[in-house]
Formats: structure tokens, C-alpha cells, sequence
């Protein structure tokens, strides 16, 4: 079979593959929706050599989307073949590093980067400081940290709750991950991380050190994510050993009991600072959201909290006993997941859905769609918690958090998080959408919502009133509502 058996559209006339990606890159989201009803539940976006989405500076020979459970699992429970962004391309500097690129090298040594036996290695040193003795730790620095951002909110004030998640979410990550609640030291290193995130694909496009191009300043951006990175990790080791992440990393020891080196330090708190907060901010925004939605899933919801919590913040032993609160999680997980795409890149010839897929292809589960078959999930575009009582599709059916051997390390971290803020905000407030803004998806690394999440913040009180007025914005064209 040749790679142009794949199915999908052929390259534009004049633009050839680029027009395909130029309309890919206008709407990802509809453009995919419209790949899958044409084409079936495997579709090549692009056929033939284009630019990788994930690396632009090189050529891959196909860009394929798949959904359902079926192709998820095959593609997420082959680690072998099917590699995350491997530690290679444009620009990755490996052996060649110099005084310049030295820093890049360290910040993209994180887990996210690596393959076969490193990540087996490193994800194996990084495992104990996720288990669940260990996040149950966590648990009063969660409440402290939500109960101090809360304290300030105004009621009967709009406010732009993306903000309010996001400044929780970095405090709780830098507070667990590095043992110090940080704000402006932590804004700082999350606003160069995004600014980063963003460089990447312009600075891969043509990286060349000169002072006018993209890549000088993706150069900077590194060195100064090294820098402040380096700079907590001494600190940690000058205040010696807590209860946090970082000092678990720093006392674990490799099979030939050697400590993890300062790149390797650097590399694994940049990603876990980046893939530790923005998720979970973005998460309660979209919970808040539906919930808004919905008066009497939160009417039922908040009496679900009163008869287990009595107005406190949950204590770990509670968590498992609010069935609602988890199926309202997940739901919002299935809905509107943050990361709603997941890449790999074909490390050797491989066949998905009885096609051939030569190496080098960019392949990508949709986790939007996949949670979106109704085979699997009737009325799938309803926000309906109560489908999740007595319920497990399958990992490869719900994977909100990636599935298989590279699964995301936080998700047991991150739904005891998103239940004890929101055990706490919607004991405390009811939250009313304000209908005066737009609210729109923005797609980059993770799908947030845009301009922001305004809610205006009342009491918590039994009110059955919806905020559903003018619905402007390609958000409500996404969940059907009553
Ligand atoms: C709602 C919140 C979160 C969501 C939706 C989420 C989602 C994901 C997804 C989809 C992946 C990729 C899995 C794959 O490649 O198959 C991932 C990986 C990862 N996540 Fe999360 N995540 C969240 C929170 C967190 C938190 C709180 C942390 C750390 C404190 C974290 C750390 C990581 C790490 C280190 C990886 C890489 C794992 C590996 O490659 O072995 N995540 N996450």
C-alpha cells in the first residue's frame, strides 16, 4: 500500500499542501470536523512532503487524523512506533550545543521530549513524587492557596475568571512542584514559557541566529527560562529538602544511584511547570462555564457538597464520596477537554486502520471527537454528569489525560485539584456568565476560552437562573443547551 492510499483531500491547486494547512490553521477545529465526515475516522490533512505541524522546519510525507477508541489505542499504546516530538529537528542542538544554544538544550530536556528507554527512565524517577500518598500532601496548600485567591472576589462584580484560575493554578503548581508560593516570580517564568511555546513554530521555520529572525529571540526566551529555572533549583537545594516535587527530584537516584544532572533539572521543571497549570486553569474555566449553564446541576451539585462538606473545604478522605462533583469533572473533560489533540510522530513504517503510514508522518488523535461519538456517548453534545454514574468507556474512549505508557503524570494531581476549588468556590458563589462579551475558543497548546471567562459572582445561593443570553461566539456552537 503507498502512502497516497491515505484518505483525504488533494494539495490545493497553485498553494499544493500549504493551502491545506492554510485552512487547517484558519479554524483546526472545523477544518478536522469537516476531514472525519468526508473521510472517514482516518484522514490525511496533508498527502505528499509538507511542512510537520510540529516541527515546520522539516518535511513530513503525510499529517493524519484519527478518532475513536479503536485507532487512539493503537496509535497511544505503541510507544515504539508511534514517538512524541522526539529530541531532534531544527532545533534541537544535541551534540553541537554552543555558549548560545547551550540553554535550549536544557529546556527541551524535559519528558515530553524524550523516547523509548530515556523516557521508560526518567518517567520511573519522576513517578514516586506523583503517587497518591504523596498528592494527598498537597491537599492543604491547595486549600490555602484557593482560599487567599477567593478572598478578594467582589460579589455582584464581573469579573474575568481566566484570570482568577490561572493565578490559582500557577501558585498551587509553583507551591507543590517547587515549595514556594510564588506569584510574580511564578508569572514570570509561566509568561516566558508561553512566549516560548509561541516562538517555537516561527523560530523552527528558520532558525538562524541572526537579530532580525524569530530564532534570536526564541534563543533569549531560553536562556532566560534556564536562568529563572536554575535559579529555584538552587534555592531549593540551599533551603535543603520539603515535601515538594522538585525535592523529590532532587534526592532521586538512577539505577547506578546517580543524582538527575542540572539539565535534566531544568528540563523536567520547565515541563512540568508548563503542562502543570495552564490544563488545570483552563479545566474549571470550562467547568464553571457549562455549570453556568446549567442552574439545576449546580442546584443538585451544591447539595451534594452541603450534605458531605457542611460548607468546608474537602478533606482527601471526602474527595471519592462526591459523585456528582467527579461527574461533572469529567464531563467537562469530555466536552471541552483542554488538550484536545494528541501528537505522534511515526518513528517506523506503520499501518492504522488497515492503511500504510510511513515513518516520518505526523499522526494526531482528535480527543475532542473521540468523546464526541454518540456511539459511545449518547446525545454527545450535552452536558449531561449523570451519564458518568456507574460508567467507564475505556481509557481510549475517555482520555482527557492521554492514555498508555505516556499518560499525563499529573491526572491524579489534577482531579484532586479541580474537586477541592471547586468544592470551595461553589459552596462559597454561584457564578452568571456575562452575556455582554464574546466568548470564543482560542486554540493554541491548550483550548482556552477568549477574550477571557467574565462571570459575574453572587452568593452562593439556590438561584435557578441560566446567563444564557446573546450567545456570541464560536463557544455555544460547541455544547447543545436546552
Ligand atoms: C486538567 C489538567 C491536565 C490535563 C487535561 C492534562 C493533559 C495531559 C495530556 C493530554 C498529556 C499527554 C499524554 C500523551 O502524550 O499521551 C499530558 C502529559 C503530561 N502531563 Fe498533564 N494534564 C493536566 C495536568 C497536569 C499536571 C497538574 C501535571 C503536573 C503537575 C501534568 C504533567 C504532565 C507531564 C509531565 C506529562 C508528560 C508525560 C509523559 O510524556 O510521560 N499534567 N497531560
Amino acid at each position: 500500500m503507498t502512502p497516497n492510499s491515505l484518505p483525504g483531500p488533494r494539495p490545493w491547486p497553485v498553494l499544493g499542501t500549504n493551502g491545506n494547512l492554510l485552512s487547517f490553521v484558519l479554524d483546526p477545529l472545523a477544518h478536522v470536523e469537516r476531514l472525519f465526515r468526508q473521510y472517514g475516522p482516518i484522514a490525511a490533512l496533508v498527502r505528499g512532503r509538507s511542512r510537520r505541524i510540529a516541527s515546520p522546519g522539516r518535511d513530513t510525507p503525510a499529517i493524519v487524523f484519527v478518532r475513536g477508541p479503536e485507532l487512539n489505542r493503537a496509535l497511544l499504546s505503541d510507544a515504539e512506533r508511534f514517538h512524541k516530538t522526539p529530541l531532534s529537528g531544527p532545533l534541537y542542538p544535541g551534540q553541537g550545543a554552543t555558549e548560545r544554544t547551550r540553554p535550549l538544550l536544557r529546556v527541551m530536556t524535559g519528558l515530553f521530549n524524550v523516547n523509548g528507554e530515556e523516557h521508560r527512565e526518567r518517567r520511573r524517577l519522576m513517578l514516586p513524587a506523583f503517587h497518591k500518598s504523596r498528592i494527598d500532601q498537597y491537599r492543604d496548600d491547595m486549600v490555602s492557596i484557593t482560599e487567599a485567591v477567593i478572598e478578594r472576589f467582589e460579589l455582584g462584580a464581573v469579573r474575568n475568571i481566566r484570570d482568577d484560575m490561572t493565578e490559582l493554578t500557577l501558585r498551587i503548581a509553583t507551591k507543590t512542584l517547587f515549595g514556594a508560593d510564588m506569584r510574580e516570580q511564578g508569572l514570570s517564568i509561566a509568561r516566558s514559557l508561553a512566549s516560548w511555546m509561541q516562538a517555537f513554530r516561527p523560530a523552527a521555520a528558520l532558525p538562524y541566529d541572526a537579530p532580525w529572525l524569530p530564532y534570536r529571540r526564541f534563543l533569549e526566551l531560553s536562556r532566560s527560562i534556564d536562568v529563572q529555572l536554575g535559579e529555584l533549583i538552587a534555592e531549593r537545594r540551599r533551603l535543603g529538602s520539603g515535601a515538594d516535587v522538585l525535592s523529590m527530584l532532587l534526592e532521586a537516584r538512577d539505577e547506578q544511584g546517580a543524582p538527575l544532572g542540572d539539565d535534566e533539572l531544568v528540563g523536567h521543571t520547565g515541563v512540568l511547570f508548563a503542562a502543570g497549570h495552564e490544563t488545570s486553569a483552563n479545566a474549571l474555566c470550562w467547568t464553571l462555564f457549562l455549570l453556568s449553564q446549567h442552574p439545576r446541576i449546580v442546584a443538585e451539585l451544591r447539595e451534594e457538597l452541603a450534605s458531605v462538606l457542611g460548607g468546608e473545604a474537602p478533606r482527601t478522605d471526602q474527595l471519592g464520596s462526591l459523585p456528582l462533583l467527579e461527574g461533572v469533572i469529567k464531563e467537562s473533560l469530555r466536552l471541552l477537554p483542554p488538550g484536545r489533540l494528541n501528537h505522534r510522530i511515526v518513528a517506523q513504517p506503520a499501518e492504522l486502520g488497515g492503511f500504510a503510514v510511513p515513518a516520518g508522518s505526523e499522526v494526531i488523535t482528535s480527543v475532542y471527537h473521540t468523546h464526541r461519538d454518540p456511539e459511545l456517548y449518547p446525545e454527545p453534545d450535552r452536558f449531561r454528569p449523570a451519564r458518568w454514574e456507574g460508567f467507564d468507556p475505556g481509557p481510549y474512549a475517555f482520555s482527557p489525560f492521554g492514555a498508555g505508557s505516556r499518560m499525563c503524570i499529573g491526572s491524579a494531581f489534577a482531579m484532586m485539584e479541580l474537586k477541592i476549588v471547586l468544592a470551595i468556590l461553589l459552596q462559597r458563589f454561584r457564578f452568571e456568565l456575562d452575556q455582554d462579551k464574546p466568548l470564543d475558543r482560542v486554540i493554541s497548546i491548550v483550548m482556552a476560552p477568549k477574550p477571557g471567562l467574565f462571570m459575574r459572582v453572587h452568593r452562593g445561593d439556590h438561584a435557578l437562573t441560566s446567563s444564557a443570553g446573546r450567545r456570541r461566539g464560536n463557544v455555544w456552537g460547541m455544547v447543545a443547551l436546552d
